[in-house]
């Protein structure tokens, strides 16, 4: 991929970068649309245990909370549907990303599968929704998580990177970058948290107390783990156990990905003018929306 991107060049114009599937903005470096092709025929289970996250939103970090739960209660049981192995555990994780076979060596998988994405609801596959696979949509604040992705996008070859702050806060803002509009993205998930097969998580609870983030998700999956269990997943997750795993977890990724792990960063970017639009969107798109009201703001 990033020998990909390298050809691409670094400097070219992030629209070359970019393809639109079913309206929404994807990096031609990472997805493409013959992947997104073989995705229509994914057949989801009731078992399979969902991530849904825009972007920066933490997903890595909430990515590995269900993995380790899922392992962890695995082997308290000898239920095979339960069973997760370490070669399946190198499957890379999100749906998206991948090639056209990724689906049929999913199909071998045994359950319990953990799956992240940053897909909005109707760009996944409709087995997902039909069969009842448990999601957990996690949320950030628009301003950290667009403070993250410029960070992360202009560090990460295969991604676009933009030559200004104000160049990506505009791209932001009107949704023209890779995995579309934050602001649309939050509106779409917001129409399944009332589901009962939806659980919505943010990222400033977990931040606030991961404890009980942590025990919240198991009891969502049905995961069977002792208090100490869960105390150990817990402390496993804490910003600098995984930052100092990084290497280990994500390779030369990993130094990028784990930069700051705080909420607020984003004072350190923003103009009092972008605050002050991104408050007024905020208040226009996502207020009254039902995840909107869950955003720390
Ligand atoms: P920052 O760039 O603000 O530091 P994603 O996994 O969706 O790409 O999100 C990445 C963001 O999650 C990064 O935010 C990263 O530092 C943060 N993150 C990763 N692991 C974390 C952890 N254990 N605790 C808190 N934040 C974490």
């Amino acid at each position: 991929l990033v020998d990909k991107a390298m050809a691409a060049g670094a400097t070219m114009d992030c629209e070359d970068l970019l393809f639109s599937y079913k309206g929404i903005l994807y990096p031609t470096t990472v997805c493409s649309p013959e992947v997104f092709k073989a995705l229509e025929c994914f057949e989801a289970r009731r078992e399979d245990v969902i991530l849904a996250g825009y972007p920066k939103s933490g997903t890595n970090w909430a990515g590995q909370i269900l993995t380790d739960l899922v392992t962890t209660a695995a082997e308290n049981t000898e239920d095979e549907t339960n069973s997760l192995n370490d070669e399946e555990l190198e499957e890379f994780p999100y749906l998206e990303i991948g090639d056209t076979e990724k689906y049929q060596r999913m199909e071998k998988l045994s359950s319990r599968r953990v799956i992240l994405t940053h897909l909005f609801p109707h760009n996944l596959p409709e087995s997902i929704f039909k069969n009842k696979a448990k999601i957990l949509v996690l949320v950030r604040n628009p301003k950290d998580v667009a403070t993250s992705f410029y960070h992360f996008t202009n560090d990460m070859s295969p991604l676009p990177s933009y030559a200004t702050w104000d160049d990506f806060f505009t791209a932001f803002m009107t949704g023209k970058m890779p995995w579309g509009s934050y602001f649309d993205y939050i509106c779409e998930w917001s129409k399944h948290v009332d589901e009962e097969n939806v659980m919505t998580i943010t990222y400033e609870e977990l931040k606030e107390n991961r404890a009980l983030g942590v025990k919240k998700i198991a009891e969502f999956f049905g995961l069977l783990l002792t208090e100490e269990e869960l105390q150990a997943v817990t402390d496993r997750s804490g910003f600098q156990a995984m930052k100092e795993n990084a290497q280990k977890t994500h390779g030369a990724f990993g130094n990028i990905l784990f930069r700051k792990g705080s909420v607020s960063d984003w004072k350190n970017l923003f103009t009092e003018d972008q605050n002050q639009e991104m408050d007024k969107t905020f208040e226009e798109c996502l207020a009254k929306t039902k995840l909107g009201a869950k955003i720390k703001y």
